[in-house]
């Protein structure tokens, strides 16, 4: 059944694009209740999804039917093994329209881009020159903004101080975008790599990365977008993209935890040292020295995370069948809804853009007099579950003066139900708290 909702004084909202009862009974936790036998809202999907049943039995039929290590050894669970591994390769990378050797596994977004960060530093010292074109060093520039979470700037922030390099940033308007006037100064001729998220998810903002990828390809720099909050969301192609890099995490698309995703343009990858060296990322190895072999094995080290990569496959597949036109306008109309709502209820804040253009499903707002933590608290023990503190974006809550947020995020089995119910659990936090 389609959810539709009633508005005051302007009639019923738009139905929903996705049938959400029949999304949520593919999802087994939905059906569990919390607290005293409260029914389970999860508005967290931004800090991990839940697992619809396709993906569960996924993982399930590959530890009861053909579990081995991919890509070692050639007895049939191996072969069967391999066979289904790289099927997820192949269509995951469908999925934002890559090929397979341009699909590298890693644990999620945070090691895809400590991945490349180690890269670009182990390419000042390599051994071998044709791993050097991408070295950074002392003079070169790292360019990042200051809504990206800890994963997508800590890294940087230590690849500038193993290497000598500067890291800059493009800073924030006050409604909560990023501030281009001076893009041109920022992205310069030392400007070796931008690391940029495509929607903050703190904030919800969708960034113009159009404009920002031109420029870095005017001065010749690489491109890194972080996907963690976008690929589950919207459609991405990186075909359309232009980066050189996309990162995501299964996790946050329905896919199980510990399996993620480095895409990377295969000319560059094919320049790119390794970050972890070991078992099956070898071409030749002797005592006196190894060399390596080409992506993506290059950056698989060790036996992968197989159960997890045809987890995440079966997750892209559920996507895939839902349509990632269909889930991007849900979410888009949720949080229409939401921001509505919010704005009903005085002392309520929301720290971001305030309306649905260009903007994403993360909505973090303030309730005044009342700490978020404790916001937090009223709403879980109405069995809603937010997320809150400062995201692992503490830049963001400190450019916008306030201690923390209360975060909702949503996806596909949310309904305007789980909104109206936000907001009713965030008028009894007012009221137990006696702010009203
Ligand atoms: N990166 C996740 C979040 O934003 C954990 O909540």
């Amino acid at each position: 059944m389609t959810q539709t909702a009633s508005r005051p004084g302007t009639g019923a909202l738009k139905p929903l694009p996705l049938d959400v009862e029949a999304i949520r009974a593919d999802f087994p936790i939905l059906s569990r209740t919390v607290r005293d036998g409260k029914k389970l809202v999860y508005l967290d999907s931004g800090a991990t999804s839940q697992k619809p049943r396709s993906v569960l039995d996924a993982e399930r039929e590959f530890y009861e039917r053909y579990n081995a290590a991919p890509h070692r050894g050639a007895h049939a669970l191996a072969e069967e093994a391999t066979g289904h591994y790289e099927a997820a390769r192949a269509t995951i990378g469908a999925f934002i329209g890559a090929p397979e050797r341009e699909i590298v596994f890693t644990r999620n977004s945070t090691e895809s881009i400590n991945l490349v960060a180690y890269a670009l530093s182990n390419a000042a010292t390599a051994k071998d020159p044709a791993f050097r074109e991408y070295a950074v060093g002392q003079g070169d520039e790292i360019v990042v903004s200051e809504m990206e979470h800890h994963a997508n700037l800590v890294p940087w922030q230590q690849l500038c101080e193993r290497t000598g390099a500067t890291l800059r940033w493009l800073g924030l308007t006050d409604d909560g975008r990023l501030d281009l006037s001076d893009l041109a100064t920022v992205v310069n001729e030392r400007t070796k790599l931008v690391a940029i998220t495509q929607q903050s998810n703190i904030l919800g903002t969708i960034n113009p990365l159009g404009e920002i990828i031109a420029r870095a390809r005017e001065v010749g720099a690489l491109v890194l977008v972080d996907g963690a909050q976008s690929v589950p969301h919207q459609p991405v192609d990186v075909t359309e993209l232009g980066a050189d890099f996309l990162v995501f995490s299964g996790h946050k698309m329905l896919g199980p935890t510990g399996i993620g995703v480095l895409w990377g343009r295969y000319e560059v990858l094919d320049k790119l040292p390794p970050f972890m060296t070991g078992g099956s990322m070898i071409e030749v190895v002797r005592m006196e020295g190894s060399t390596f072999a080409a992506p993506p094995q290059r950056f698989e080290a060790g036996v992968p995370m197989t159960a997890q990569a045809i987890g995440l496959a079966a997750a892209v597949e559920y996507l895939q069948a839902l349509g990632m036109d269909r889930v991007e306008e849900h979410e888009k109309l949720l949080t229409g809804y939401a921001l509505e709502k919010l704005a009903e209820i005085p002392g309520v804040t929301v720290i971001g853009p305030q309306d649905t253009v260009a903007r994403g499903g993360a909505i973090s707002f303030t309730v005044e007099g009342i700490h978020p933590h404790d916001v937090g608290q009223v709403l879980d023990d109405h069995g809603i579950a937010v997320r809150v503190g400062h995201h692992c974006a503490w830049p963001v809550v400190r450019r916008y003066g306030v201690p923390a947020t209360t975060r909702a995020t949503f996806y596909v089995h949310t309904g305007y139900d789980d909104i109206d119910a936000l907001a009713d659990g965030i008028r009894a936090a007012q009221k137990f708290f006696g702010t009203v």
